[in-house]
C-alpha cells in the first residue's frame, strides 16, 4: 500500500530537532475510514500514531503526517449536528460581532468554518468569510448564504483575501488549530489578513485536558497538535504576534480560548493560565510520560475485564462508534471476534464497519434486540446523558462498560 504519508523530524513550532517520543499507539488506519462490506478484503492503508513531546516549546504533537486530501477533502463532521456545539458557536460569533467587528462593513474571517454556522449567526452584522477544504461542507455553508472558499488556509491564500476583500477586523477558527500541521503558514497567514487593529480568536483542544480526563483516544490522525497555551505563547512570539486574552472553556473537556492581537498586553487571565499550566508540569516530559504509563495501565485493566467476561461467555458490543472509539479498539486490539456489533446514530455510518477493527455498525434499534451482555461506551464523553436515556436497556440487564479515562461498569 502506497505510504501517503511522511515522517518529520523537527517541531512545528520552533524547528527543533530531537522530539521525544512519549506514546507509541502502533499503526492504525484512520479513525474516520470505516469501510464498506466489499472492501473488508482489501488492505487498508494504515499510519504509526506516536505521539511526541518538544522539550524546547512544549508543544505536544504527531510527527507522522497523513496526507490532508485524504482526511479533509469530504468531511463528515458537521458543527450543525450537535446543537450545543452550535449554540456555542453562536455565542461565539456573537462575542466578536460585538467586540471585534462592529461595523456593517468590518470583516470576519473564519479558518475551517466547516457548515458555516458561526458566520451564519453573524452575517447580518458584518460582511463574513469562510475558509474550508472541505468540498462538502462547503455547499451546505453557501446553501446557508456564506460566502465560502474551498481551501486549506496558509499565507498565500491571506494575500489573496486580503486583495479581494481587504484586512479582516477579526479572525476565528475552532477545532482546527490541532489539524494544522504548517503552523506557522497558518498563523504568517493569519499575520497577513489581520488589520492592524484586528483580533484573532481561536478555540483549540487543550493539552491539560487530554492528560487529565480528556481521554487519550482523542489521539487519532487528523489531530497533530495538542496545545498548551506555552506552546502557542511560543508560536505566537517567533511571529512577532501577542497573546493579549485566554481562557479555558467546557467544550470538549476543556478547550483553550485564546485571543491573538498584532498589539497590546496580555491579560491577568493570560498570566493565570501560563501559571496553572506550570503547576500541571505540562512543560515537562515526565509529566506526559505518567500520561503514557496511565493509558497502559487503563489498557490492561479493560483487556482484563474483557477477557474475563468472554471467558464467562457473555456477549460484548459497543455503543457509539466515534472516530475516537476507533483509537481506542484498535490500541487495544478489540476486533470482531471480541465486540459483535456497535450501534451509532448517525445513519452514514450504519451498514459500514470500524476501520482496523472490523466490527459492523448497526442502527441503534439492534441494540434492543440483540441485547448483549455488556456494551462497552466508546461515546464515552456522553456517559450521563446516555446512561440516563438508556434506562430501559439497561433494567433489561444490559451493562455499560465505561473505558475511559477510567474503566467501570454502569
Ligand atoms: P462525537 O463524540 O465526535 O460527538 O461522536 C459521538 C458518536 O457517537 C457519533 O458517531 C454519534 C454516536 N452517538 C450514538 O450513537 N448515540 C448517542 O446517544 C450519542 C450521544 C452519540
Amino acid at each position: 500500500m502506497k505510504a501517503d504519508f511522511k515522517h518529520k523530524d523537527e517541531c512545528r513550532i520552533c524547528r527543533s530537532k530531537g522530539l521525544k517520543k512519549i506514546l507509541d499507539l502502533g499503526t492504525m488506519p484512520l479513525a474516520n475510514a470505516f469501510l464498506k462490506k466489499e472492501e473488508l478484503n482489501k488492505p487498508e492503508p494504515a499510519f504509526p500514531l506516536v505521539v511526541y513531546f518538544c522539550e524546547t516549546c512544549s508543544l505536544v504533537q504527531l510527527a507522522d503526517v497523513v496526507d490532508s486530501s485524504m482526511m479533509f477533502s469530504d468531511y463528515h463532521y458537521l458543527t450543525s449536528a450537535s446543537k450545543p456545539l452550535a449554540d456555542h458557536f453562536c455565542q461565539l460569533g456573537e462575542e466578536i460581532a460585538r467586540r471585534f467587528a462592529t461595523n456593517r462593513d468590518d470583516l470576519v474571517v473564519e479558518i475551517g468554518s466547516n457548515d458555516g454556522v458561526l458566520l451564519e449567526s453573524i452575517k447580518d452584522k458584518c460582511r463574513v468569510l469562510g475558509v474550508d477544504p472541505a468540498k462538502n461542507v462547503v455547499e451546505i455553508a453557501k446553501k446557508r448564504g456564506v460566502e465560502t472558499i474551498c481551501d486549506f488556509f496558509g499565507e498565500e491564500l491571506a494575500e489573496k483575501i486580503v486583495k479581494k476583500y481587504g484586512h479582516a477586523k477579526a479572525m476565528t477558527a475552532n477545532n482546527v488549530m490541532a489539524h494544522v500541521d504548517d503552523l506557522h503558514g497558518v498563523f504568517k497567514g493569519v499575520k497577513k489578513l489581520l488589520a492592524d487593529d484586528g483580533v484573532f480568536v481561536f478555540e483549540a483542544h487543550w493539552v491539560g485536558n487530554l492528560i487529565g480526563d480528556g481521554g487519550f483516544d482523542q489521539i487519532y490522525h487528523e489531530h497533530l497538535c495538542y496545545y498548551s497555551l506555552h506552546s502557542l505563547k511560543h508560536m505566537t512570539e517567533l511571529l512577532g504576534l501577542k497573546i493579549i486574552d485566554a481562557t479555558l472553556v467546557p467544550i470538549h473537556g476543556q478547550s483553550l480560548k485564546v485571543y491573538v492581537a498584532k498589539h497590546g498586553e496580555p491579560s491577568r487571565q493570560v498570566a493565570d493560565l501560563l501559571k496553572k499550566e506550570k503547576e500541571l508540569r505540562l512543560d515537562r516530559i515526565e509529566t506526559y510520560k505518567a500520561f503514557s504509563d496511565k493509558v497502559e495501565s487503563n489498557k490492561i485493566k479493560l483487556l482484563k475485564l474483557i477477557s474475563g467476561l468472554k471467558a464467562e461467555g457473555k456477549q460484548i458490543a459497543a455503543y457509539g462508534a466515534p472516530a475516537k472509539g476507533n483509537t481506542l479498539l484498535n490500541y487495544f486490539h478489540l476486533n470482531g471476534d471480541t465486540v459483535s456489533f456497535v450501534t451509532d446514530t448517525t445513519p452514514l455510518k450504519q451498514g459500514l464497519y470500524t476501520p482496523g477493527t472490523h466490527i459492523p455498525v448497526l442502527a441503534p434499534e439492534k441494540m434492543n434486540e440483540m441485547l448483549p451482555d455488556y456494551v462497552i461506551l466508546l461515546a464515552w464523553n456522553y456517559a450521563d446523558a446516555i446512561l440516563a436515556k438508556e434506562k430501559a436497556l439497561r433494567d433489561k440487564g444490559v451493562k455499560f462498560i465505561i473505558p475511559v479515562p477510567e474503566v467501570r461498569i454502569a
